[in-house]
C-alpha cells in the first residue's frame, strides 16, 4: 500500500471514529480557489493533513467545532466565514498563502493555536489549499494586495520615533478609542491641541484599560493592552517587521481598523517604535509605576479655561 493510500485509511477511521458525514472519499476533481486552480491530489493530501493536525480543533466541516474546540478561548477559527485576522493585506480582504505559512507555522500566541514548526511545507501548503474549500469566498476572490514594510525611515533614531508614535497613537490615529492610554491627559490635550488646533477634554472613563470590541467571530474582543498581553501574530524575532504589519493591515473581522494609506509611512512607522517600546517593557514594574504617575497627575490636572 502507497504512504497515501495507508495515509488515507487512516484519516477516514479517524473520521469514522469521530463524526458521521465527513468526506473520506478525496478529491476527483481540482477546483478554482483564490484566483488559483488547485488539482484533486493536492486537495486530497490537504485533507488528509488536516484532519491529522487541524482537525481536533478547527472540526470535520471547518467550522471551528471540533472535539478539542469546546470552551476554547479565542474559539477556533471557522474556516467557513472565510475572514482571517493576520494576513498582511488590507483588514477584511483574503490572506495569500504566505501569510498561512506565517501564521500556521508560529502560532498564535496568547490562544491554543501552537506552532506547527513540525509539519514539512508541502503538507502544509496542502492543508492551506484544503481548509479555502470550507468556504465560498475563496471561489470567487482573490487573495489581497500583500502588504510589505517599507524601509524604516527612523533607523537610528530610535527616541525621537518613540516620542512622535506617542503623539501619533494619542492624538492623530485615535488607538486610545479601543485599547489603553499611554500617557496622562495632560499629555493627551496638548498632543491633540498641537494636531488639531483644539485640546481634547474627553477621555474614556476606564482609559488605562481596553474597551471591549465586536468582531465577526461570534465573541467580543478586548484589544490588547502592549505592556501586559502577548500579541497574537508579532514573532519576537521580527518585531518591528510584524508590528508595521498588524498596524498598516489591521486585523481582519475585527474593530482593528487598516491603517494602510491613512498616515504618512514616517508617522506608521513611528507608531510601530511606540507600540515596540510597550513591548519592551513587558514583564517589569515599568507599566505599573507609570500608570500610577500618570493618574496621580490626572487628578491634580484640569483642562485651561477657554
Ligand atoms: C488546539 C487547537 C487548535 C489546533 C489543533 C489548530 N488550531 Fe488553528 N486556531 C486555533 C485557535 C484557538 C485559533 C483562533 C485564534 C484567534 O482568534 O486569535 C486558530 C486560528 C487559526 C487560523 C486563523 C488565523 C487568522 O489570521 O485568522 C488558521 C489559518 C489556523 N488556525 C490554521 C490551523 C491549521 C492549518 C492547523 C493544523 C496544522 C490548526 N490551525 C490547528 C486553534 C487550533
Ligand atoms: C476600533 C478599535 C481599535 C482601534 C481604533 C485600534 N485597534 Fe488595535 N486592536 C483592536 C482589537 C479588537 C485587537 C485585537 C484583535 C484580536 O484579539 O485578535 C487589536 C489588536 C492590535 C494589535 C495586536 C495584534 C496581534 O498580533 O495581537 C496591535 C499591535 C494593535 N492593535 C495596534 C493598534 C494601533 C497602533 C492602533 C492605532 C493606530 C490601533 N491598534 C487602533 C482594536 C482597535
Amino acid at each position: 500500500m502507497s504512504r497515501r493510500a495507508l495515509l488515507l485509511v487512516l484519516a477516514s477511521a479517524a473520521a469514522a471514529a469521530g463524526c458521521k458525514g465527513y468526506r473520506t472519499q478525496g478529491f476527483k476533481e481540482p477546483m478554482k480557489l483564490g484566483g488559483k486552480t488547485i488539482s484533486a491530489s493536492v486537495l486530497t493530501d490537504g485533507q488528509i493533513a488536516y484532519v491529522l493536525h487541524c482537525r481536533a480543533c478547527h472540526g470535520d466541516k471547518g467550522d471551528g467545532k471540533g472535539p478539542a474546540a469546546a470552551g476554547v478561548r479565542p474559539p477556533p477559527r471557522d474556516f467557513t466565514l472565510g475572514s482571517f485576522k493576520f494576513g498582511a493585506v488590507p483588514g477584511g480582504t483574503l490572506p495569500n498563502d504566505d501569510d498561512f505559512l506565517r501564521i500556521v507555522r508560529f502560532g498564535l500566541h496568547g490562544t491554543a493555536m501552537r506552532a506547527w514548526d513540525g509539519v514539512p511545507e508541502p503538507n502544509l501548503l496542502a492543508i492551506i489549499q484544503y481548509l479555502k474549500t470550507f468556504s465560498e469566498r475563496w471561489r470567487d476572490e482573490e487573495p489581497g494586495e500583500p502588504i510589505v514594510p517599507t524601509p524604516d525611515p527612523w533607523q537610528g533614531k530610535d527616541a525621537a520615533a518613540v516620542d512622535r508614535g506617542r503623539a501619533v497613537y494619542h492624538a492623530l490615529a485615535q488607538c486610545l478609542g479601543c485599547h489603553p492610554a499611554f500617557a496622562p491627559k495632560r499629555y493627551i490635550y496638548e498632543a491633540t491641541k498641537q494636531v488639531k488646533g483644539k485640546g481634547t477634554t474627553k477621555f474614556r472613563q476606564d482609559m488605562y484599560g481596553s474597551e471591549l470590541t465586536k468582531s465577526e467571530y461570534g465573541v467580543k474582543l478586548l484589544p490588547p493592552d502592549f505592556t501586559r498581553t502577548d500579541l497574537r501574530s508579532v514573532r519576537p524575532e521580527h518585531q518591528l517587521e510584524d508590528l508595521y504589519r498588524v498596524i498598516v493591515s489591521g486585523v481582519g473581522g475585527t474593530a482593528m481598523p487598516t491603517w494602510r494609506g491613512a498616515l504618512p509611512e514616517e508617522d506608521l512607522w513611528a507608531l510601530v517604535h511606540f507600540v515596540d517600546s510597550l513591548v519592551k517593557i513587558k514583564g517589569t514594574d515599568a507599566p505599573r509605576r507609570l500608570r500610577a504617575e500618570w493618574q496621580a497627575d490626572d487628578a491634580v490636572w484640569s483642562p485651561p479655561p477657554k
